[in-house]
């Protein structure tokens, strides 16, 4: 769906990815509706923004309550939405899955994949009774490839692929296109939002976050089944279709040094 004039509803968008798909969707004209937990980053959005075509909502997605009362509050304001871009997510620690606690485990898959989810339901009744609308949620390389030490952050973005896959299929014979992302490493600060202790990646070797918002605005406006962000996510993605065994060798090897050991 090109995004000219239409109403958008971005999750996690006081951060990273998130940010920069509002500020240039602000630019390609679409009114946004830009949804995070952290009220001061939104109050930043704000500040750089100022855009009578903005309107910043807190809401913790992982509650099912708060995205219900999310969806009347941003009707009430736009009168009517046309796409949701669910972007919004946090990584686990790099831990083995031994060492993870269940509180851990249970937050990552109720905001990747449950936070999602209701964003969907609350909305698709909505998006069905526009002209056009569009659903982009947010993946990750990792949601199709094991990376360790974030096998459960890649099981909850699996989860997401294959809801958002089955939702591209069940929703073909209407006016709602679904796209799903899979985005290699991007220079954010998800490591710090999600509490996670680790060192920050060189970003030399990451994307910006203005290229992967470029990308996923790209993929929403040609209508795209799936999009890989990045070189890295490109070249995953083939080497483990063709060789999926090898692949999560290599893989082992490379983020050894990452991984916590018990
Ligand atoms: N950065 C990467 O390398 C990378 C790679 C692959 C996929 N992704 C995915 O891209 C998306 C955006 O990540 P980012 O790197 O921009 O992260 P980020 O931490 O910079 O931004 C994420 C935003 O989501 C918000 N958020 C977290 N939990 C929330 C909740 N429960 N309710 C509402 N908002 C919440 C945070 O406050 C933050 O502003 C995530 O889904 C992430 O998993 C990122």
């Amino acid at each position: 769906m090109k995004t000219y004039g239409k109403v958008i509803v971005v999750t996690g968008a006081g951060s990273g990815i998130g940010k920069e798909l509002v500020l240039q969707l602000l630019k390609k004209d679409a009114s946004v509706a830009a949804v995070d937990l952290n009220p001061v980053s939104l109050n930043e959005l704000v500040a750089i923004a100022s855009n009578g075509r903005l309107a910043t909502f807190v809401c913790d997605i992982s509650q099912r309550t708060e995205v219900e009362h999310l969806s009347e509050k941003v009707l009430e304001h736009f009168g009517a939405v046309d796409g949701i871009i669910n972007n919004a997510g946090i990584i686990q620690p790099f831990v083995k899955v031994n060492d993870l606690s269940f509180e851990t485990i249970e937050k990552v898959m109720q905001v990747n994949f449950y936070g999602s989810l209701y964003m969907i339901k609350t909305f698709l009744p909505h998006l069905l009774t526009r002209s056009e609308g569009h659903i982009v949620n947010i993946s990750s390389m990792g949601g199709f490839l094991p990376v360790p030490g974030q096998s459960v952050y890649g099981a909850s973005k699996a989860a997401l692929k294959l809801l958002t896959e089955g939702l591209y299929a069940e929703l073909l014979d209407t006016h709602v296109r679904v796209t799903i992302v899979f985005p290699g490493a991007i220079d954010t600060n998800i490591v710090q939002n999600s509490g996670v202790e680790m060192e920050k990646p060189d970003p030399s070797t990451m994307l910006s976050a203005t290229a992967a918002a470029q990308q996923i605005i790209d993929a929403m406006g040609k209508n795209k089944f799936r999009s890989l962000v990045g070189k890295d996510a490109q070249f995953l993605d083939r080497i483990y279709r063709l060789m999926p065994k090898q692949a999560v060798h290599m893989i082992t090897r490379k983020m050894k040094g990452l991984l916590r050991n018990s």
